[in-house]
């Protein structure tokens, strides 16, 4: 049993502000203005080596063009070897060894990975999955993220870090835990579920209500009744809200942490965590509120790099903050964690770097630098072998790590430019994921479809929670907006009103908060503005052509609108003969205030959805920076005072030609008479001040 004060101390941390400290330099790798403004690096574990090696690396790493490594995140059995006995010597000459070597160091918190003295003296802290079977000690994140206890440890061992490096300039940011993701079911997190859904509905009368326990005879008397499932036949409003739970609980499982550190930290020492790609686990946006800025490890486990896919993720992890964020961890060469591990081929790993920091990241970390001796990675990736020696991947790296460094100076206080920008709601991605009608319907994808075209014609999207601000573009994609509350319905009702240029996709707002239907047809609290309804949703199994202003096909959902009003015009309508979409709107649009709303009823062909982008980005006056460029050249900017700094890369497999704007200066990569090569990078910066337009 853990102690009520434990558990009450835990809870009472969420409602604690720890707030993030506003960034002074909002667009560089660190808020130290004399350190480098881009870093790059690698992932380094001065534990598993002799010390006679570290030097040697070091020195490696220096001449590889590297100014940061990431340190200490796994280390806990070598920081803490005993309970309470704290041994950071060995930490200490490793980050002096780094500084010596030019090193920016990032600490981690090590407790991804507890030490068997601790899960052995304490097993409640080890995690429990759905079905009731405890996790068992030897791989990593076996721990509960409910635990009062493993969050006494884990603020233990973060505050003697604090203690201890909080001042030491030497290093620039803390990353908190890796990687965070499995929930449990312990006790302690049912005793939290049940406070949690105490908190979010207040009585069990409007939980009843919300969640509609009529049906199958759901009713609770109170709130101790209501089971922790994460899957399986349950009511879809109790699988919502255990997302909202698992956000809840990781948020205060980093703020433990982050308190910690920040009472002893200097304040320009950022505190972050480093994400996972479409990670479902919990609502990002809400994860990220206060920590400094995003992280996340950017990997291609097929080694099929799919460029446009890869920029999307890119997007949303930089609209965690709407800042600049870190690449804490990216491959060089390949994962070993899929069926087939391929690697990318040559030219790739350069290209995924410039493409992160094309879409906003200002620091770019390989994991990791050379393999353990054993362990359960040793096939992973990695810049060196396993003798210590260069793996060929390490002369790409190197030759990158070198324009970066170069490029770094144009690129300070430089962000990414968009003036698209497409919603991506967790709320809506989960719903759909647990009444998907359609086992084809995968939010993620559905998502990236829409953006694909908007990306490749606008060169810059910004990817945004639905409650952000939107006054600053013109035009505003929510792809599948399936749960859409009344608070941001009216919100973009205004957004359109003053002069925005609203789309929703399929599904969008059927749903509210609670997973419960709205009590009119979609969309739902916005179908008024719309001035149309969808009368009926189909979940396809061939496709179903399109005719109209926008032309092609719908594949796997398509929704018959209904308009209501004389202002809602048709943009396409369905070819279905026979069927019950048959002539029936497929888009519609009309005119609201200044601005405009636009409904589009069917996961769209490429085809059709190029024709879609192309006539939105018109009507918005969206132009590319770029005119006139192939596909397979991606083209970003970020613009600072006085400055663009133009990224174009050709992700494919021949040359392409760019008309390189006038005054552009090539800081970095090649640009022959304006020739892109094959897996070819320039990067340019222009003066002016509109340069990026
Ligand atoms: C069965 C059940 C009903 C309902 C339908 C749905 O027939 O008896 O309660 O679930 O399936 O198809
Ligand atoms: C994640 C983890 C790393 C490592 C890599 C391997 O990103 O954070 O510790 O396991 O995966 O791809």
């Amino acid at each position: 049993m853990i102690g009520r004060a434990g558990l009450l101390f835990a809870l009472a941390l969420s409602a604690t502000a720890v707030a993030a400290r506003p960034a002074t330099t909002p667009s560089r790798a660190t808020n130290f203005p004399d350190r480098p403004p881009v870093a790059v690096g690698t992932s380094w574990y001065p534990e598993q080596w002799p010390e006679e090696r570290w030097a040697v690396d070091l020195a490696m790493m220096h001449d590889a063009g590297f100014n940061t490594v990431r340190i200490g995140e796994f280390s806990w059995s070598t920081m803490e070897p005993q309970q309470g006995k704290f041994d950071f010597a060995w930490l200490d000459r490793a980050i002096t060894a780094a500084a010596a070597h030019g090193m920016m160091v990032v600490l981690g918190t090590p407790t991804a990975a507890p030490p068997a003295w601790l899960t052995q003296a304490y097993p409640d802290t080890l995690r429990v999955d759905e079905d009731g079977k405890r996790a068992t000690h030897g791989a990593r994140r076996h721990f509960s993220f409910a635990s009062a206890r493993y969050r006494e440890f884990a603020r233990a061992i973060a505050s003697e870090m604090a203690k201890r490096y909080g001042h030491d300039t030497r290093v620039v940011g803390w990353q908190i835990d890796n990687e965070i993701g499995p929930p449990s079911f312990d006790d302690e997190a049912v005793a939290r579920w049940h406070a949690f859904l105490k908190t979010r509905y207040g009585t069990i009368d409007t939980l009843n209500a919300r969640w509609a326990t009529e049906y199958w005879s759901q009713h609770y008397n109170n709130f101790e009744q209501v089971p922790l499932h994460a899957t399986g036949q349950q009511n879809p409003a109790l699988l919502l809200d255990f997302k909202h739970f698992t956000t809840a609980t990781w948020t205060d499982y980093i703020a433990n942490q982050a308190q910690a550190i920040r009472a002893h930290a200097d304040p320009r020492q950022f505190v972050t965590t480093n994400t996972m790609f479409w990670n479902a686990g919990f609502d990002h946006f809400a994860l990220h509120r206060d920590l400094d800025l995003a992280a996340w490890d950017n990997y291609i486990p097929s080694g099929r790099p799919d460029w446009v896919a890869n920029g999307a993720n890119h997007d949303l992890v930089r609209g965690y903050k709407q800042r600049n964020f870190w690449l804490m961890e990216t491959q060089p060469g390949r994962v070993d964690w899929v069926p087939v591990n391929r690697a990318l081929d040559p030219g790739q790993v350069r290209e995924m770097a410039w493409q992160a920091i094309g879409h906003g990241a200002d620091a770019v970390l390989y994991w990791q630098w050379r393999p353990a001796r054993n362990g359960q990675e040793t096939y992973h990736g990695s810049l060196l072998g396993q003798d210590g020696k260069p793996n060929p991947i390490l002369g790409e790296v190197t030759r990158t790590a070198r324009e970066i460094v170069t490029a770094a100076p144009a690129l300070a206080d430089t962000q990414p430019v968009a003036r698209v920008a497409m919603l991506f709601s967790y709320d809506s991605r989960w719903a759909i994921d647990l009444q998907p009608l359609n086992k084809g319907f995968d939010p993620v994808r559905e998502f990236t479809d829409f953006y694909r075209p908007l990306r490749i014609a606008a060169q810059g999207v910004a990817v945004l929670p639905p409650d952000a601000d939107l006054s600053r573009y013109p035009l505003v994609v929510a792809p599948a907006l399936n749960v859409l509350s009344a608070d941001t319905a009216q919100r973009l009702a205004a957004y359109a009103q003053a002069g925005g240029h609203l789309v929703l996709g399929p599904r969008s707002g059927m749903k509210d908060e609670a997973n419960a239907l709205w009590p009119n047809r979609q969309p739902g609290p916005l179908a008024s503005l719309l001035g149309a309804h969808v009368d009926q949703f189909y979940a396809l199994d061939k496709p179903v052509s399109l005719t109209g202003a926008v032309s092609g096909t719908a594949s796997i959902w398509a929704e018959a609108i209904l308009p209501d009003s004389a202002g809602a015009q048709i943009v396409a309508r369905y070819v279905d003969p026979g069927g019950w979409l048959d002539g029936k709107p497929a888009i519609v649009t009309r005119r609201v205030g200044k601005g405009s709303i636009t409904y589009v009823g069917a996961w769209l062909d490429p085809e059709a959805m190029r024709g879609l982008a192309s006539q939105l980005l018109d009507k918005t006056g969206v132009r590319p920076i770029l005119t006139g460029v192939d596909p397979d050249l991606e083209v970003s900017a970020r613009a600072g005072a006085g400055r663009c700094v133009l990224v174009v890369i050709n992700h494919g497999t021949v040359a392409h030609s760019v008309a390189v704007p006038a005054g552009a200066r090539l800081l970095t990569g090649s640009l022959d008479h304006g020739i892109v090569q094959p897996h070819g990078v320039a990067v340019m910066e222009v003066r002016g001040k509109s340069a990026c337009r």
